[in-house]
C-alpha cells in the first residue's frame, strides 16, 4: 500500500533522515520505534507532505512526493501529529467537523461523527464542550478521531500514547486495534514499546535517522540485543 523508496529529510545543515526505506501492506499494522531524535515524526512527516523529503514516495502504487499534504490527504494518507493537536476553542464536535473539511457528502460526515462517537463514549458525553477543556487522554482520542474523519485508508500517529496514565495508555491502544479491525492500515510512531509489538504486525526500528532493523513485532519483544541498543528498555 505505501512503498518509501531512500527518503532523506534535512533541516538545514541537519540530515534527520538518511535514505530510510519502508514498505507498508494493506491493513497491516506497522509500529515505528527508536529513541529521541532518531527520526521518526520526520519520517512520517515526509511521508505525509509536512517536511522538504528527497526519496519516493508510492501510495497505492502512484508517486505522491510532490503533493501537498492535503492532496494526500484526499488520496487516504492522514497524520495526526504529536502532542494533541486540537482546536482548544472550538468544541468536540466542531474539531470533528473539521477533520472533514476535504469532503463533500454531508451525510457521510454526520454518519462518521456517530460512528466516532460511538467508538470513543467519552466524547460524546463531551460532545459540546471546548476541547481545550477535555483532560489529556481525551483530547488525543478527539485527535485521533478528527484524522479519522477524512477516511484515511493509512492514518499515521505520531505518539498516541505520550502523556497517558498507563490504564490509559492500554486503552488507547485498544482503541488503536479497533481502527485496524475496521480496515485501517496504521502506521504508529511509539516510544511505549512493549506495548506496542504487543498490538503490531510489524516494526521498523530507526536511529540516527537510519533505519537499522525490520521484523515482526513479536520476534523483536524477544530481541534483547536490539531492545537494548536501540529501544533502552
Ligand atoms: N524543525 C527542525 N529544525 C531543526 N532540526 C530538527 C527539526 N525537527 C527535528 N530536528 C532534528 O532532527 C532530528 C530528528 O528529529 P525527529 O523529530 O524526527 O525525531 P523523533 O525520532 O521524532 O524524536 P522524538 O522521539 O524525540 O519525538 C533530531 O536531531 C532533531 O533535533
Ligand atoms: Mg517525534
Amino acid at each position: 500500500m505505501l512503498s518509501v523508496n531512500r527518503l532523506s529529510v534535512h533541516y538545514g545543515p541537519i540530515r534527520a533522515l538518511d535514505a530510510a526505506s519502508i514498505r507498508i501492506g494493506r491493513g497491516e499494522f506497522v509500529a515505528l520505534l527508536g529513541p529521541n531524535g532518531a527520526g521518526k515524526t520526520s519520517l512520517i512527516s515526509g511521508i505525509a507532505g509536512l517536511v522538504r523529503a528527497q526519496g519516493r514516495v508510492l501510495f497505492e502504487d502512484r508517486e505522491i512526493g510532490a503533493l501537498p499534504t492535503e492532496d494526500r490527504v484526499r488520496r487516504g494518507l492522514t497524520m495526526t501529529p504529536e502532542g494533541r493537536h486540537v482546536f482548544a476553542n472550538l468544541t468536540v464536535a466542531e474539531n470533528l467537523r473539521l477533520g472533514a473539511a476535504i469532503r463533500r457528502d454531508r451525510e457521510g460526515v454526520a454518519q462518521d461523527i456517530e460512528k466516532y462517537l460511538g467508538l470513543f463514549p467519552i466524547l460524546r458525553e463531551r460532545n459540546h464542550q471546548l476541547a481545550g477543556t477535555l483532560s489529556g487522554g481525551e483530547q488525543q482520542m478527539l485527535a485521533i478521531a478528527r484524522s479519522m474523519m477524512s477516511r484515511p485508508r493509512l492514518l499515521m500517529l505520531d505518539e498516541p500514547s505520550l502523556g497517558l496514565a498507563p490504564r490509559i495508555v492500554a486503552q488507547m491502544f485498544d482503541y488503536i486495534s479497533l481502527l485496524k479491525e475496521a480496515g485501517v492500515t496504521l502506521l504508529v510512531v511509539e516510544q511505549n514499546v512493549m506495548q506496542a509489538l504487543k498490538h503490531a504486525d510489524r516494526a521498523y526500528v530507526i536511529s540516527s535517522g537510519i533505519i537499522r532493523h525490520e521484523g515482526k513485532a513479536e520476534e523483536l519483544r524477544s530481541d534483547r540485543r536490539l531492545i537494548d541498543m536501540y529501544l533502552g528498555n
